[in-house]
């Protein structure tokens, strides 16, 4: 071998070497200076045309790989990095060709078939993509990514039996694989279990045990499926009839059975309860807890069997603020236990844990003090402290930490800030967590189809959420790549509330800010993206709030908005005019007694939808769902001549399940963004924009 030959050997592995570490400088300019010796250098025109792909720029890796290829037009891994080149520069047939060439020299190359199956599912081919896919099995058993892929392209085309089977085998194989994890809690969302019985739903059992455990994700969404793991018809119909005869449910022993099941335990410390006849047996049991301490009629012992429940009951109380019926009786009951817990000077934690089951603990100054430093040898109890008692310090002293911009003048503003202090919203524990991503590769997949083609993908993002509460979507917003989150809000307590969940999830590129949106000009500063969801219909004003959202978004910025639906929302407007003329209050008492009212009543409608919405469920959820005191509602043609007036372009709405029903309805709107027959749209489905009417816009000057 000749020294020059061994020179650019030794610099090559050199190159490859810096390139696996990511020194992509040092790695490119090694690549350079091979070529420059050397020009027809297979491996050094290979590698740095793949360097360029890695870095996206596909117009200097092109005549790089070429060359490969012309060099050695039947190597399988120049082949395959052409096809990728093709199909990251939008050539999905010429990237095609060069996959299935891969094939032909190297029939069982996994990679090939895999991205061949990504391009055909990104042109709709779903079956074939398919194929492909469980080819990778065939030749991979355990590939994660295509088990993955998979799950989630038979999920869209609504193979759930198999999209399921995939998925857990990808579970089974690493269990805190995130991809498989959201793609399984998604499948829930649009399943529904049905005819599960004790002998038919361990597996399933299994495996709600196991997402339940994680805390990773909302489990919110998969309660629905839950409950019917935990209470079968059997058991429901056994309930009914023990209710209707006034018979002690602690006295059956499928009930007993029933609530020391661990995975009910679960879905009460993480979920919201959303399920009429699921309240009325909790309401009943608790009842029979608080008496059974009154009257001392059983031993403790009996009571100890049942503690987990007990607690996480109470957990379940927090987290509903306390929606649950409270008979006056039971109220009485509670203030009595209330003051003994008081003056005991020990700490017992099942009266604890029963009283906590009514009241939030540190509404009690004493209770907060005894157990602020507590720990005691249940973990479950210690958890339940935390929530109720040490969180709620916490926030206390996280207010302090906050800045704000001035004081609050309008007369609404102070109104509304008023409800979401005293009920910040919404109270949650876990959220979805969201893997870090570009801005526009997640603005991409939210307007799906549509899609913004843009240079600046690797832009540093000033972000403004406008109107944060208490944080649930920040988490997911917190995963913009090089991003820095302004979080603004009226209400102090959401701020005090979402900054601790921030900390709690080690998020750290969010800060937060105490004001109104409409002294957001006094900031003078701008942002490239602003988010107000859920907001701007609750200011007196806003058309002016807008305004000033679009005075500090820079030009070309983008605006995500969220606004009631008039269509959607008919139900709720004839039960806020109940609420007006009954004169119903907004405390606790009244909201309680109207839910009951609401729940009780078959024959109105609009009371009957309200049994459906997911707000209707927790107090911070129910004041913002009916008791609100100001909200405006929009069309789609007021929404229409708003961004023309401000010269807004539409990118489309978020919600996916809707726009996959409008393609079919409109196949020509390629992009999913014809107002006009969005409009048609949701005249004829007036309940699709139940979530909010969600999207993007650009400001265009
Ligand atoms: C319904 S919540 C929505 C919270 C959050 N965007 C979400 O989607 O979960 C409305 C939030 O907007 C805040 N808000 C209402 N009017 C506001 C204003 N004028 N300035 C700042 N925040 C406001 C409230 O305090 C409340 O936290």
């Amino acid at each position: 071998m000749k020294s020059n030959d061994l020179k650019i050997n030794e610099k090559l592995n050199l190159a490859i070497e810096s390139h696996k570490n990511k020194q992509f400088q040092l790695a490119e300019k090694l690549y350079k200076e091979i070529l420059f010796f050397n020009e027809d250098h297979l491996e050094a025109n290979f590698q740095l045309g793949t360097l360029y792909s890695q870095l996206q720029n596909f117009k200097l890796a092109k005549p790089l790989l070429t060359k490969a290829h012309k060099l050695s037009p039947k190597s399988p891994n120049i082949n395959l990095h052409i096809g990728n080149l093709f199909l990251s520069t939008g050539d999905p047939l010429g990237a095609l060709n060069f996959f299935e060439k891969v094939i032909q020299v190297q029939p069982n190359f996994a990679l090939a078939h895999f991205n061949k199956g990504i391009t055909l599912y990104k042109q709709k081919k779903y079956q074939e993509a398919l194929r492909s896919l469980e080819r990778v099995i065939e030749i991979e058993p355990n590939n994660i990514n295509a088990l993955n892929v998979l799950g989630f392209i038979l999920q869209e085309v609504g193979e759930f039996k198999k999209s399921l089977a995939y998925l857990k085998k990808s579970i089974n194989i690493n269990p805190n694989n995130s991809q498989a994890i959201n793609t399984l809690v998604n499948l829930f969302k649009f399943i529904e279990l049905f005819s599960l019985s004790e002998n038919n739903s361990s597996d399933l059992t299994e495996l709600f045990l196991f997402l339940f455990d994680k805390n990773s994700i909302d489990h919110n969404a998969l309660f629905n499926n839950a409950k019917k793991l935990i209470f079968f018809e059997e058991t429901k119909n056994i309930v009914e009839q023990l209710i209707v005869k006034n018979e002690l449910l602690l006295n059956n022993n499928l009930v007993k059975k029933t609530i020391k099941k661990k995975l009910f335990h679960l879905i009460l410390q993480k979920a919201l309860f959303r399920d009429k006849f699921l309240e009325k047996f909790l309401c009943h049991i608790r009842k029979e807890f608080l008496f059974l301490i009154k009257n001392k009629n059983k031993d403790e012992n009996f009571l100890k069997e049942f503690k987990d429940f007990i607690i996480s009951f109470a957990e379940q109380s927090f987290l509903n603020e306390y929606l649950f019926f409270q008979s006056d009786e039971e109220i009485k009951i509670v203030n009595d236990l209330k003051t003994k817990i008081e003056d005991d000077k020990n700490i017992n934690e099942l009266y604890i844990s029963v009283l906590g089951c009514y009241l939030p603990l540190n509404t009690s100054e004493i209770i907060t003090h005894k157990l602020a430093k507590y720990t005691s040898k249940c973990s479950l109890f210690n958890d339940l402290v935390k929530i109720q008692i040490k969180d709620s310090i916490l926030e206390r002293e996280l207010k302090s930490t906050i800045s704000s911009l001035d004081n609050v003048t309008d007369s609404i503003s102070k109104k509304v800030r008023e409800q979401y202090e005293e009920n910040p919203y919404p109270r949650w524990r876990y959220a979805d967590s969201v893997p870090k991503n570009k801005f526009l590769t997640i603005l991409n997949n939210d307007i799906k189809p549509n899609k913004i083609i843009s240079k600046d993908n690797n832009l540093t993002r000033k972000v403004l959420i406008a109107g944060c509460g208490t944080g649930q979507h920040l988490v997911n917003i917190s995963s913009y790549e090089n991003s820095n989150i302004l979080a603004v809000d009226l209400s102090l307590s959401s701020l005090a509330f979402a900054k601790r969940k921030m900390q709690e999830l080690n998020i750290s590129n969010v800060e937060f800010l105490h004001s109104d949106i409409l002294n957001l000009k006094n900031l003078n500063e701008k942002f490239s993206v602003i988010e107000c969801v859920g907001v701007l219909h609750h200011l007196k004003d806003p058309e002016k709030g807008l305004k000033i959202l679009l005075d500090i978004l820079e030009p070309k910025g983008y605006l995500k908005l969220g606004l009631y639906s008039e269509l959607a929302r008919k139900h709720i407007v004839e039960t806020r005019e109940m609420i007006k003329k009954y004169n119903i209050k907004t405390t606790i008492l009244d909201i309680r007694k109207f839910r009951e009212i609401v729940k009780n009543d078959n024959d109105n409608k609009s009371f009957q939808k309200l049994n459906y919405n997911y707000d209707f469920y927790s107090t911070s959820n129910v004041r913002d769902l009916i008791f609100h005191v100001q909200e405006h509602r929009y069309t789609i043609p007021n929404i229409t001549k708003l961004l023309r007036k401000y010269n807004l372009e539409f990118l489309g709405f978020t919600n996916s399940s809707n726009k996959k029903m409008y393609s079919k309805h409109y196949p020509n709107d390629l992009e999913c963004t014809s107002l006009e027959n969005w409009n048609n749209f949701e005249i004829i489905n007036p309940d699709i924009f139940k979530q909010m009417y969600q999207f993007w816009l650009k400001k265009n000057d």
